[in-house]
């Protein structure tokens, strides 16, 4: 995710705005850049990689008698992390400069307009539309500039705006993205997060949606971002230390992460689901109709939790769209005889972009003639390099280990996939397409309201469950792989010993380990299996399992069968799987934290496994 920070004050500038930057690293980024006024002109460092880049090039500016200026770190949504794509974007005079966090969904058509009204573009960004949107509208107030370019922009955005003819203020407006402001006697500062603002002061005011702030050394005024009308705010005191900061005040990353799942699965969905119509639109995809019309099979091919995903999208594709579809872990299927050919579509999902055997599988099946498109959260790794097309998860990145909400995004951009080869095939029809699209972005909203309830629930049961030695987790149908991501996940990071099975197979063998010292998650959704579900975690309870069952609110019968019955709203059954993935990260991290492990950083096990 992006960082931005900003000064106007009475300090030199670009010592605050690099150890802001700096405090912010922990968010990931690829590029950085910062800029400040100089003799009156704007002053622009950026650099790709690390800070430490653009330290090297600021070097002796460092100390420039500068007082009011903005930073950013970027983490690559749109275009490659280059120099060039890093922030501040500038408008065609290079007076105006924009940094930004989020995404702006209409950019390609606000562009295009540009373009014919002659603006020049010097980056890949979506971010450089906003510079020479407000541009268009900059006559002699710049905060009436942002407010009208802001009115046609549609999207997620958290935006630092700086003009050379005003060189002591600064505007920052935000929709969607996190924004703060600090503010001090004779300074105030914006940030996208608190540890920026930390080394300075802790008197905060957080920004909400729709909300425009105008910044003047010690003066600021917030206004309505549509019809300029004065907000009042109260300014708060941060008692956090840093760590605590840089989390958000979560325990860990990991707990972060999960709850920021609602916010990376409508990111994700943002600007390819036209809601009025349910269309999809994913150009980024890279085949031509005719291609996708033509495809006979999908392959798709993962590791670990990306795999899981995969299994799901089977279910989805094979159901909406009609295509058989292989699921095959990465080391498995570049070791075997391949059948896969022109008319095969491999599909790589990785949250890293850079696993070996994933990469290595997408490198043979190109090698047999199969088009590639990966789904992938890091803009510019290599599997995107080298896949025909791409869809991009927007989760942000992931500090933890365990993968939690680049799982989710990978659901979400499958689903989407599904829907866009259903609407190209015609196998779905538009008011379907219409439903699943919406119900999809219900899903985020269902998520966001549980999660603290959910969490709370999860802490009253751990106590009976923590010290397990073994734990099963089972499902059917869509939720099967959800059982397998469950247990991957408490295994990994509470070294518990876990399985996750599809609840019919458990007479087949597993059912031989069921006795009363064995603790099984079922997954219990009112969906299609519903019944033969049931049947099974009968069988479980008949042999003194202890059940904790997640199932659907108002099926009461769950809670004749155990006492540990967590109940979630109902949603659209296909979109099942994105639910009943919450308890069971919460539980795994529940436990672990419980057992006191290091649920960040989980022993043997590395983010980005780039070796076989
Ligand atoms: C588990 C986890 C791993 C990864 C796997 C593939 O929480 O994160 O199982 O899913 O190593 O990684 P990517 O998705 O980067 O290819």
């Amino acid at each position: 995710m992006c960082g931005i920070v900003g000064y106007t004050g009475n300090r030199r500038v670009v010592p605050v705005l690099l150890e802001g930057l700096r405090r912010l690293e922990y968010r990931g980024y690829d590029s950085a850049g910062l800029v400040y006024e100089y003799d009156n002109q704007l002053v622009k460092f950026r650099a790709a990689g690390k800070l430490i880049n653009l330290e090297q090039a600021v070097d002796e500016n460092i100390g420039v008698a500068s007082h009011t200026g903005l930073g950013h770190t970027r983490w690559a949504t749109h275009g490659a992390p280059t120099r060039d794509n890093a922030h501040p974007h500038s408008d065609c005079t290079g007076e105006l400069v924009v940094v930004h966090n989020g995404i702006i969904e209409n950019y390609g058509r606000l562009k295009e307009e540009l373009l014919a009204e002659g603006h020049t573009f010097s980056s890949e960004t979506d971010t450089e539309v906003l510079a020479h949107l407000i541009e268009k509208y900059l006559d002699d107030d710049l905060a009436t500039a942002v407010r009208q370019a802001l009115a046609r922009v549609e999207g997620s955005y958290a935006l630092g705006v700086f003009w050379v003819k005003e060189p002591h203020k600064l505007v920052a407006a935000r929709n969607q993205s996190p924004l703060v402001m600090g503010v001090d006697d004779d300074a105030c500062y914006i940030a996208s997060d608190i540890p920026a603002l930390l080394p300075f002061t802790r008197q905060v005011i957080f920004l909400d949606d729709n909300e425009l702030v105008v910044l003047e050394q010690g003066t600021y005024s917030i206004t309505n971002v549509a019809d300029g009308r004065e907000i009042k705010k109260e300014i708060r005191t941060i008692d956090w230390n840093p760590a605590m900061a840089e989390k958000g005040g979560f325990k860990h990353f990991m707990l972060k992460e999960i709850f920021e799942q609602p916010q990376a699965i409508l990111n994700t969905i943002s600007g390819r689901i036209v809601p009025d119509t349910g269309e999809i639109d994913l150009p980024e995809i890279g085949l031509s109709n005719d291609e996708i019309r033509d495809i006979e099979r999908i392959a798709l091919v993962a590791c670990g939790t990306s795999w899981h995903a995969a299994l799901v999208a089977k279910y989805w594709i094979e159901k909406w769209v009609g295509i058989p579809v292989d699921v095959d872990i990465a080391s498995e299927f570049r070791y075997r005889r391949l059948l896969v050919s022109e008319r095969v579509l491999t599909i790589s999902i990785s949250q890293s972009g850079e696993t070996a055997d994933t990469l290595a599988g997408i490198r043979l099946a190109a090698s047999l003639g199969s088009k590639i498109v990966t789904i992938c959260n890091v803009v510019g790794s290599t599997m995107t390099r080298e896949a025909d097309g791409v869809i991009y998860t927007h989760a942000g990145p992931e500090i933890g280990v365990a993968s939690t909400k680049a799982f989710t995004s990978q659901l979400t951009a499958l689903f989407m996939l599904t829907l866009y080869l259903g609407q190209e095939r015609q196998t779905i029809e538009q008011e379907t397409l219409k439903e699943l699209g919406s119900a999809l972005v219900d899903v985020a909203a269902v998520i966001d309201t549980i999660l603290p309830r959910v969490q709370q629930q999860v802490q009253g049961l751990i106590e009976r469950y923590y010290d397990s030695r073994d734990f099963l987790f089972v499902g059917r149908g869509l939720n099967f792989p959800i059982a397998l991501e469950g247990a991957l996940k408490l295994k990994e990071i509470s070294y518990i010993h876990a399985e996750g099975y599809a609840a019919g197979e458990l007479k087949h063998g597993p059912i031989a380990l069921i006795d009363k010292d064995m603790p099984v998650m079922a997954l219990v959704p009112k969906d299609a299996v519903y019944q033969k579900t049931v049947s099974n975690v009968e069988e479980i309870k008949a042999r003194q399992g202890r059940l904790l069952l997640i199932g659907t609110e108002g099926d009461s019968h769950l809670a004749t069968l155990t006492d540990d019955v967590l109940y979630l709203p109902e949603v659209h059954e296909e979109l099942n799987p994105l639910l009943y993935t919450i308890p069971a990260q919460l539980l795994s991290y529940e436990i672990a934290n419980r057992r006191g492990c290091d649920v960040d950083q989980p022993r043997n096990l590395a983010k980005s496994v780039t070796v076989e």
